[in-house]
């Protein structure tokens, strides 16, 4: 008898004898699927690489993706939910005093193993000690280093404290930490509904081919499915975007497929595993084209790489000041180099989610964790041709997003299932289908020219880049305009020519990703500084002072800067004495330097607004419109309200308001602390002006409207109105090249929350090393993603995280609340440049290409 024929599978959870049917894939889905258990989460079922699945089996930490039915049969299995309710305050309160936790999904899993070890160990276990069995553990946000002090807290017995923070500066728990760090504050897939259906998406065979045919009878035919849908029961707009309408939501027959994340058809099931393995029935008969998977053929080409769209070049950014062939000509020291940077997975712990709930009178309610809902409200009222009215998006704090949220992934899909069989529609994607789906950092090549005086005194810079933008736009034109605007990172140049082109390709969509093109510019020129501080003969930290911004000075595109550009000179002042103690220790040192634009600038009108409303019960609601993915928006919102209104923290109910347009756009661009404090700082003032009065809305505002475009033929544009700012030193051991250290200096403006700073930072570092060392997401000749698992991606794993010390400057930006800067991307911009750096000096060889390779591996003693 094999086990599908059993009728029964029986074990005991959380000490309850329970029994399942015998044909989940795995215990992970027979938990969350058939015994409601959600602290368990599934970041990437059944391959076993993200650990948020992690039970206890026999008193064990496994993950409950890799046992099968057969192995769980009369194990004794104990999830979070099952812990002893003192043992579970102190793990979610350790972890949630020590910064521990951003977006929380990891976390759970990462509480089971902590368990586990604690058992084992006791007193003796160690945060560093524990990172080796951390191995199994992904965490995207933390860059694990306070995961090891929660680690560290919890074996010498400290009892943490759980003060949230009570205003401005002032360092304090994550708002609902706890709940986050146990797993029961839900994210999308987390949601139960009674009658509620699944969907799964078909995608394509072929990067580009000719859809001829879809054929989904033998879907259609399955028991437990109840509808198949494709392009042809769209009754709106077929082509959604958040800039350019340019993205099928379904390639219909007759259409064109161009990348492997192409949605052909969605199938409606009673449960999950129905419904995916319906998926794989629908037939498509294709006529195969050959991709287009080389941006520089693609934009040479006079064929148009993607269906529907004329020409492959989605967008050219560029501009001039001063005169740069005769200044580089003239310049004793110059350099002339190409680099290349790769196509980067976000990895998110969470895979994409949407659940749609139609109500009598057609209305659909739409949970979605993505981070701009009122784009993914407009975009789905087109695909389905309603009113806006009809819609309403909740948004659902997410399990990390990191700009890979900002596009819609299956939202207009499952809203069109739902809208069509009339009920409760959920559609998760898997890793795969994740993968596969959203979009990636872009991959740059960047040919540049630099020169500079016999003193270091930079005088020409010249930029050509090209990005692999895939298919559709998403905000490809945006990232590759940032990467121009951000071409001399936070140095004077008199001298600049730039010009970056965004290629379409049937390679993956590529979009926005923390850093937005920023990252990818300054590792080239970071590498020019200091190969011309070589050719010199002076240090690279003193190349970088003698030429670093100041208020005043001419910058990138012609903006003046203002006073909050300080922030560059005390980043790099504040590494000085760690620059000349490692290289007295004889170490291999690299220097970073780095600017990073916060708010979307540009020209921009970018308005925002909270409210702030006192209830009967003696509460404070705030209201605002920005994504909680991890990044602390609802903690920088309490501490305002606290700081403005002068209450208790414990007061405050923080709430992302949809039901009215606060605006606010994407949560994007480092903008959510920037505008986010703003305009909930303006509620609380109209609130005090307005006496404070009991279940009054009192809505306060915050706009950047002053920017301007580099496109408006200004001399001295103001692109962006606050920059942060970074300098990050990277400490390698000279003779192994293992990389020791990493001192990070980072000017946010002002620190709303330091704990919570210093996390943000963590992990841009972190996700900064990945990138230098080995993450890349590459694709074949087919345009297929060549690296389809987590573990693939090249993600730096905790054992291999060096230490990692982080400085925090405070140069107030003027004209932003409180001098708020934004940390969220700025993190990961100078790091590439300082690894390449410090490999030099270990092997003198130059770097050019990302990533680097661990070709020293990376050890933690
Ligand atoms: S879901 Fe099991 S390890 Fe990722
Ligand atoms: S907190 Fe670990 S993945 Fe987000």
């Amino acid at each position: 008898m094999t086990l599908t024929d059993r009728t029964l599978i029986s074990f005991t959870l959380n000490n309850q004898d329970v029994s399942v049917r015998p044909d989940h894939p795995h215990l992970l889905a027979a938990l969350r699927e058939e015994l409601d258990i959600t602290s368990a989460k599934d970041g990437c079922s059944p391959s076993g690489q993200c650990g948020c699945c992690t039970v206890l089996v026999g008193g064990k930490a496994v993950m409950s993706c890799l046992i099968s039915l057969e192995k769980a049969e009369g194990k004794e299995i104990i999830t979070l939910e099952g812990f002893d309710p003192a043992e579970r305050d102190r793990l979610a309160s350790a972890f949630a005093a020590c910064g521990a936790l951003q977006c929380g999904f990891c976390t759970p899993g990462i509480l089971v193993r902590t368990k586990a070890l604690l058992d084992q160990k006791g007193s003796a276990l160690t945060g560093r000690g524990a990172a080796g069995r951390l191995g199994a553990h992904l965490c995207r946000c933390t860059g694990y280093t306070k995961i090891f002090d929660a680690i560290d807290m919890l074996a010498s017995g400290q009892i943490p404290s759980l003060e949230l923070p009570s205003g401005i500066g002032k360092s304090g728990v994550k708002y609902e930490g706890k709940e986050l760090a146990l797993g029961d504050r839900g994210y999308v897939d987390d949601m139960r509904l009674e009658g509620m259906l699944h969907a799964a998406l078909h995608l394509t065979d072929h990067a580009r081919a000719d859809v001829l045919r879809i054929d989904t009878s033998a879907a259609k035919a399955m028991a437990g499915v109840l509808d198949v849908f494709t392009a042809a029961d769209v009754p709106g707009e077929l082509k959604i975007g958040i800039l350019y309408q340019d993205w099928p939501v379904f390639i219909p027959e007759g259409g064109r497929t161009s990348y492997v994340g192409d949605v052909l058809a969605i199938v409606v099931a009673e449960d999950r595993m129905t419904a995916r393995a319906a998926a794989e029935l629908v037939h498509v008969d294709y006529n195969v084209l050959p991709p287009f998977t080389d941006p520089a053929i693609a934009v040479a080409s006079d064929e148009d790489a993607v269906w529907g769209l004329d020409g492959n070049v989605l967008s050219t950014s560029a501009y001039a000041r001063g005169d740069f062939e005769s200044a580089y000509e003239a310049s004793p020291h110059k350099i002339h180099e190409h680099f290349t940077t790769p196509r980067v997975e976000h990895a998110f712990l969470e895979p994409e989610s949407t659940l749609v709930i139609p109500d009598d009178d057609g209305h659909l309610m739409v949970y979605s964790g993505g981070q701009g809902v009122w784009d993914d409200r407009n975009q789905i009222a087109a695909v389905l041709g309603v009113d806006t009215s009809e819609i309403t998006v909740e948004l659902v704090s997410n399990g990390g997003a990191f700009g890979g949220k900002e596009d819609m992934s299956n939202q207009a899909q499952t809203a069109l299932a739902a809208k069509l069989v009339d009920r409760a529609v959920k559609c998760t994607l898997s890793r795969e289908e994740s993968l596969l789906i959203h979009p990636k950092r872009h991959p740059i090549q960047i040919e540049l020219w630099v020169s500079c005086e016999a003193d270091g005194t930079l005088t020409a810079l010249k930029a050509r880049m090209l990005g692999d933008s895939g298919p559709y736009a998403s905000v490809g034109m945006k990232v590759l305009e940032r990467a121009a605007g951000h071409a001399s990172g936070p140095y004077v140049l008199p001298n600049i020519d730039v010009e970056a082109v965004a290629a379409r390709t049937n390679n993956p969509v590529c979009g926005a990703f923390r850093g937005f093109g920023a990252n990818q510019a300054q590792f080239a020129m970071e590498g020019a500084m200091d190969r011309l501080a070589e050719m010199v003969g002076i240090s690279g930290w003193e190349m970088r002072s003698r030429n670093v911004i100041e208020p005043g000075d001419v910058w990138g595109p012609g903006q003046i800067m203002d006073d909050g550009c300080r922030g560059a000179r005390e980043s790099l002042d504040a590494l000085k004495p760690h620059y000349d103690a490692a290289r007295a220790a004889g170490k291999a040192i690299g220097l970073g330097l780095g600017l990073k634009n916060s708010g979307l600038g540009n020209g921009f009108k970018e308005i925002a607004r909270a409210v702030v409303q006192f209830r009967e019960d003696g509460k404070v609601e705030v209201r605002h419109c920005w994504t909680e993915m991890g990044q602390g928006v609802h903690t920088v919102a309490l501490q305002v309200a606290a700081e403005e209104l002068g209450i208790d923290p414990s007061l405050i109910e923080v709430i992302v308001d949809t039901t009215r347009e606060l605006g606010a756009g994407q949560t994007t661009g480092s903008r959510g602390t920037l505008m986010a404090s703003g305009s909930v700082q303006a509620a609380c003032q109209s609130a005090i002006a307005g006496g404070r009065q009991v279940g009054v809305d009192y809505e306060g505002e915050y706009r950047v409207d002053w920017t301007n475009s580099m496109n408006d033929g200004l001399e001295n544009p103001i692109i962006h109105s606050a920059f942060g700012y970074a300098a990050q030193l990277v400490i390698a051991d000279r003779q192994t090249g293992k990389i020791e250290r990493v001192i990070a200096a980072h000017d946010v403006g002002r620190a709303i929350n330091p704990i919570l700073c210093e996390g943000q930072v963590e992990g841009s570092v972190h996700m900064g090393l990945g990138y230098a060392l080995s993450e890349e997401f590459p694709a074949d000749d087919d345009g297929r993603p060549t690296n389809m698992t987590l573990r693939s991606l090249g993600i730096i794993r905790p054992k291999d995280v060096p230490d990692i010390e982080v400085i925090l400057i405070e140069v107030p930006q003027p004209r932003a609340p409180y001098g708020v800067k934004g940390v969220g991307e700025i993190g990961l911009v100078p790091t590439a440049g300082a690894v390449a750096a410090a490999f030099h000096e270990v092997d003198g060889q130059w770097r050019t290409h990302l990533p680097m390779g661990i070709h020293q591996p990376l050890q933690v003693d």
